[in-house]
């Protein structure tokens, strides 16, 4: 079965090769229990498990204290968290690991607990009516406050900053956070963007911000080691856009014929879109005849399926979340057809080692001598 294309490496963003086609997919764990929500000897030991993966995609990493929305995230912000992070890469990097950097703002789906006392911020006023994980258990989503015009310039910066942290940790590249509702399509879609200014009406300007995030990381980084996470189809702290085949066509398009990203990622939808006809039911389908660069899909598959994937060409490679959670040798499993480990979902978020890294790996079954 190793003869599939899934195996086989892969060169992305410049010269990085990737073992195989097999990423680990972003997960928050909110295990970064300390003052600085600096990454520690646990996310070491976690990370490095799961090194065979052709690439690792860290947790969402908040680029600033504002950019933070549930507790016990890691962030790369601060120097505590650039020196923990350190420590990470070097342990993946001798593990043969390759991996990228979430780079994070959760926007409106955040607490006034996270920002001293203040709203959190977003492209404009409106509640995201969800909530979030606090020192108090779940709390309502705090109503933010739309940023000033001057002040998304300074949110730009952020990303900027937090791409050069990632890389001076050591990390391979980084991976915006466009999907899930966050700040990105906060000023994407229709359905929350009320702004009057230069980010605001048209799609032209809903999608300025991500651009410009782009733009800004990619000056700093280079385009070889950035990457663009989007779920088009998504409805998670989010309606998302009355037009958004088009909304995304148009950002699609765009990366393809101005930016040469080390790969785009996309999300199928994760949600029933039975209410929502106008919402693409196969995101990597529909937006794919609009992008020739390297795509990775994400989103519900199983052995059969990623192999598939890849083998028609549809996608280069496809990344898994609760699969690599519950598996750390997600690849060799898969590539002798193993049995896997179940993800636990009550250990998903917060705790400590149990159902973090205590997943076993597969051992072989030994073949009796009798
Ligand atoms: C515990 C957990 C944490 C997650 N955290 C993030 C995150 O930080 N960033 C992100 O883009 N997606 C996050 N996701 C979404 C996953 O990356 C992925 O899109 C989703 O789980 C579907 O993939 P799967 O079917 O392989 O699990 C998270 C998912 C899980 C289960």
């Amino acid at each position: 079965m190793s003869d599939k294309k899934i195996f086989h490496p892969i060169t992305t963003g410049g010269d990085t090769k990737l073992k195989n086609r097999l990423a680990m997919a972003p997960m928050t764990r909110n295990r970064a229990h300390n003052e600085s929500n600096a990454p520690t000897e646990l996310h070491q030991e976690y990370y490095s498990q799961r090194a065979s993966a052709g690439l690792i995609l860290s947790e969402g990493s908040q680029i600033s204290q504002q950019g933070m929305g549930y507790i016990d995230t890691a962030g790369i912000h601060n120097e505590e968290q650039i020196e923990g992070w350190k420590k990470v890469l070097d342990k993946v990097h001798d593990n043969d690991g390759v991996m990228y950097c979430q780079l994070w703002h959760v926007g409106r789906v955040s607490h006034e607990y996270f920002q001293d006392g203040e709203a959190p911020v977003s492209s404009s006023a409106k509640n995201a009516g969800g909530q979030v994980f606090t020192p108090n258990g779940f709390e309502p989503t705090s109503t933010p406050r739309a940023l000033e015009t001057e002040e998304v310039r300074e949110v730009v910066n952020d990303f900027r900053q937090a791409a050069a942290n990632a890389v001076e940790a050591g990390f391979d590249g980084v991976q915006i956070h466009g999907a899930n509702g966050y700040l990105v399509e906060q000023f994407l879609h229709d359905s929350i963007n009320d702004r009057t200014d230069n980010y605001g009406g048209s799609i032209i300007n809903r999608a300025r911000f991500l651009f410009e995030v782009l733009d800004a990381v990619i000056e700093e980084v280079g385009a070889e080691r950035t990457s663009l996470r989007l779920s088009p189809s998504n409805l998670m702290n989010t309606d998302n856009d009355s037009e958004s085949k088009k909304l995304y066509e148009y950002v699609i398009r765009r990366l393809e014929e101005q930016y040469n990203l080390s790969f785009l990622e996309l999300v199928e939808p994760l949600a029933d879109l039975s209410e929502h006809p106008h919402l693409a039911e196969n995101v990597i389908e529909y937006y794919g005849q609009f992008y020739s660069g390297k795509l990775m899909t994400n989103g519900n598959y199983d052995r059969e399926s990623a192999i598939d994937m890849v083998e028609s060409g549809k996608a280069d490679m496809v990344s898994f979340a609760r699969l690599f959670l519950a598996n750390p040798d997600l690849p060799l499993r898969f590539k002798k057809d193993a049995p896997l480990n179940e993800p636990k979902t009550d250990t998903f978020y917060g705790g400590g080692a149990e159902g973090y890294t205590d997943y076993p790996f597969w051992k072989k079954p030994k073949i009796s001598a009798e």
